[in-house]
């Protein structure tokens, strides 16, 4: 059964027959590129065809009613579209929720509500965006059917601050941008400093992208990301005092920083630093590197990549690290390092093909032995981004 008919069913059962829209936003997994992008550096994300699919019915009135399949717990959440805040009730909806009143507080008012159901394959914590799938699809709905005429980048840019300002997470924009931005076997190199980006095409050969998740129950994410913002932000305030002209730390190289670093009264806040910096320089290299057909090189930069995390960053733990060790450890693995925010969530790798039943089980039974359940693991498929069918 194609999956809008088993959504269909849920539809009918839950609001009964209508004249539906269908919707598809993926989700996105960063290549390389990590805690750059509220740095002003490079990111190197693409949007998977793991997402979140919607059958969308307008309301006359301006009521919304939304129920998510894989929350069936949480049943139909209900809510009007207008003056709306941040609900514990509304619990994921909160996502949909604040991306319609973002839209309102920039002048675009929706005149009607819908009624929707939501049917997600991203698996939810696994540091794929599964939020930021939301948000977009959300803009992208609220778009087509008020014909506001917005442009996706403005429809990512509300996103972003839906999630910062109703959800509270500080978040910078890669994942709203992989989430509307993404094109079919293409990576994104995006400059968060100026959103200048560019497509990059992925023709890994024989080798594939694995996701891997840590199925780490869920932990408390925001608080800590937020944190490492801070620390970030508090670094470059300690530097701009003797160098005003610096914006951000993607500005600088590493031989540069080196020279400013001791203005950085904080050990801690010197290593959060550090990282943005040579990550930021690390992507330019990498995507440079997969351009010139040298996946090795990229393989090492992703394994720099998670060894910064880890140590400067401190964002990894237990899980992410046991996953990227055994995965380094696989001969075909070209590389592999933790995606997304850390704390939890997945790894991505570069297997080759011929590799993947190997590395899958090698990294099932390491890990189970050490953690005590085990990972999942997803074959990724690059996508396009959010759009109506
Ligand atoms: C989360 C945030 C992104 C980005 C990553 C880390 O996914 O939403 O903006 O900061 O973490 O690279």
């Amino acid at each position: 059964m194609e999956v809008f008919d088993v959504i269909k069913e849920a539809f009918e059962e839950t609001f009964g027959a209508a004249d539906t829209q269908k919707y598809f936003s993926p989700g996105r997994v960063n290549l390389i590129g990590e805690h750059t992008d509220y740095n002003g550096g490079n990111v190197f994300p693409c949007a998977i065809s793991l997402g979140t699919y919607a059958l969308v019915a307008p309301r006359k009135d301006n009521m919304t009613r939304i129920y998510s399949m894989n929350m069936a717990d949480k049943g139909v959440i209900e809510f009007k579209m207008n003056g709306l805040k941040y609900n514990r009730a509304y619990d994921w909806a909160n996502y949909v929720a604040g991306t319609i009143a973002t839209f309102e507080q920039a002048g675009h008012t929706a005149t009607n509500g819908f009624d929707i159901v939501i049917y997600g394959t991203l698996p939810a914590g696994a540091g794929l965006s599964s939020s930021a799938s939301l948000e977009v699809l959300t803009a992208v709905i609220l778009n087509e059917n008020f014909n506001f005429g917005l442009d996706m980048v403005e429809m990512v840019k509300l996103s972003q601050k839906a999630e910062n300002e109703f959800v509270g997470m500080n978040c910078g924009i890669m994942d709203q941008f992989a989430v509307g931005m993404g094109k079919k076997d293409c990576a994104i190199l995006l400059d968060c400093n100026t959103l200048k980006y560019r497509y990059s095409p992925i023709k890994l050969d024989d080798c594939a992208i694995v996701i891997t998740n840590t199925n780490k129950p869920h932990s408390l994410v925001t608080s800590a990301y937020n944190e490492r913002r801070q620390q970030c932000e508090h670094a470059l305030k300690k530097v701009q005092a003797v160098k005003p002209e610096l914006k951000a730390w993607g500005e600088l190289t590493n031989e540069e920083f080196d020279k400013l670093a001791e203005n950085i009264s904080s050990p801690i806040e010197r290593l959060r630093a550090r990282h943005a910096v040579r990550e930021n320089q690390r992507t330019l290299e990498a995507v440079a590197a997969l351009e010139n057909n040298d996946l090795e090189k990229f393989g090492q930069l992703m394994h720099d990549s998670h060894v910064s995390l880890r140590d400067d960053y401190d964002v990894t733990g237990i899980e992410l690290d046991t996953l990227a060790e055994l995965a380094w450890g696989v001969e075909g693995c070209i590389g592999s390092r933790m995606t997304g925010a850390g704390f939890g969530g997945s790894t991505v790798s570069i297997v080759k093909n011929s590799a993947i039943d190997e590395f899958k089980a090698k990294l099932e039974e390491g890990y189970t032995k050490k953690i005590g359940y085990a990972p999942s693991f997803y074959v990724a498929d690059i996508s396009q981004s959010t759009h109506k069918i």
